[in-house]
């Protein structure tokens, strides 16, 4: 049985009792086996000496799209519609295998050199087995999809589809990647968004993802425009259509989710649907201000994610996390979305996104080992053991400060160097 232990890590649990604790981890095989103080190595047990350094969770981001990452610096100045069909759709339209791959493989490098662990990730209409494969060999957790889109105008050629071939070809995906990569892997149905996407296609979606248990991850009320759309053409608000299909559940992941009002707030409250905030991609395509504190308030579940590269430069989930906490006190006053809520929403918040809350998310014992240190060395607070590790850790640590990053007990990034990423095909 491998066996990792490491010692004298200031331990940032995220746990019910919010315990922050100076000691050790021991991780036998993928899960985390023991949380204590001088803990002695087995025979055999490789050992890291953390001393001065912070243990926190990965991160969760909700929220992804791996195949954009190479558009970033080529989708700049437009609101959402217009970047869609002006960038992001002829770019998508272009990509071929290789690309695909190579742009995920960028992508998930950026995520874990930054301390993200897990992924809700969506892919373009084609080549999504090539994300998938760059997936399995960095060997981040995620949950991926192909996009769907069957409808709508200005969509390249390339990117139409039809109905049926949309949900087969979902379903040839989930067959051979659902559970691959010691069931790292999971399967997402990606309707891109209602704009997008025929009723039948929704509709066939929602039954495919009862039938095969898994989540369903789209954009909804992003951009005014888009809801004007949405409205035009279904004759509702878009979380009110989403409900009257039928795919309002619990398995329903929202990205986005600015323009709701207290009718779809309810709606996604009582059927359980979760929502991931885009705070630096609302800024950069000028989408509008999340009610994050406000869903937070009647007890939505919340994650948070970076978007596509293109959406706000970066998959940088420090830099979210400061975003979420800064546009909500500017809005909200100073004691709103405080350093420890936001860290919260970054780990345990993404878990619950992703009904993943009793496997990662947290340090605790019988978990699943996805981990990161942080070297705060750099950061000076004097006395340094008085300073609010909340605080220290959203307000003013940077991705270059992640050391070391554990997903599933494989060390896939120590002293700043990745090990499984850095290697051509
Ligand atoms: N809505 C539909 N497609 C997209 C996309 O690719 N990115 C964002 N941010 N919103 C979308
Ligand atoms: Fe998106």
């Amino acid at each position: 049985m491998t066996e990792l232990l490491i010692k004298n890590a200031v331990i940032m649990t995220m746990n019910e009792q919010d315990d922050i604790i100076e000691g050790d981890v021991r991780i036998r095989e993928d899960r985390i086996a023991e949380i204590g103080e001088h803990l002695e190595p087995s025979a055999g047990s490789r050992v890291i000496d953390a001393g001065g350094k912070v243990m926190l969770p990965g991160f969760v981001q909700t929220h992804i799209h791996l195949c954009q990452t190479m558009f970033r610096g080529r989708a700049d100045d437009l609101a959402l519609i217009d970047w869609l069909r002006k960038r992001i759709w002829p770019m998508e339209a272009a990509h071929n295998e290789d690309s695909v791959y190579y742009s995920a493989l960028l992508g998930i490098g950026e995520l874990i050199r930054s301390g993200t662990t897990t992924i809700l990730d969506m892919e373009t209409v084609h080549h999504t087995d090539a994300a998938f494969q760059a997936i399995l060999e960095s060997g981040i957790r995620a949950f991926s999809g192909k996009v769907m889109m069957d409808h709508g105008t200005e969509v390249p050629p390339a990117l139409q589809e039809k109905t049926d071939e949309s949900l087969s070809e979902s379903v040839r995906l989930l067959e051979k990647w659902h559970g691959k990569g010691n069931g790292k892997i999971r399967y997402a149905f990606c309707p891109r968004f209602v704009v997008s996407c025929t009723e039948e296609l929704l509709v066939g979606v929602r039954d495919l993802a009862e039938q095969y248990g898994v989540k369903v991850h789209t954009h909804a009320s992003e951009n005014e425009t888009e809801i004007r759309i949405v409205e035009a053409e279904r004759g509702m608000r878009n979380v009110v259509y989403l409900d009257h299909i039928g795919l309002a559940r619990p398995n329903l992941i929202l990205a986005h989710s600015i323009w709701l009002n207290d009718e779809e707030k309810r709606i996604i409250k009582e059927r359980g649907v979760k929502v991931t905030h885009c705070p630096g991609s609302n800024l950069k395509l000028a989408s509008g201000v999340a009610q994050v504190p406000e869903l937070l308030e009647i007890g939505v579940t919340v994650g948070i994610g970076a978007d596509g590269a293109p959406c706000n430069n970066n998959l940088d989930m420090f830099q979210e996390m400061r975003l979420t906490a800064y546009i909500q006190k500017v809005k909200h006053g100073p004691t709103v979305m405080n350093a420890r809520q936001v860290l919260r929403l970054a780990t345990m918040g993404g878990a619950e996104v992703l009904g993943m809350e009793r496997e990662i998310g947290s340090i605790e014992a019988g978990k699943l080992a996805d981990i990161q240190l942080l070297d705060l060395e750099d950061f000076h607070v004097y006395p340094s053991y008085d300073a609010d590790w909340y605080s220290r850790v959203v307000y003013a640590a940077t991705r270059g400060d992640v050391d070391t990053v554990i997903i599933g007990g494989d060390i896939v990034m120590q002293n700043r160097i990745m090990r499984t990423i850095d290697k051509p095909r």
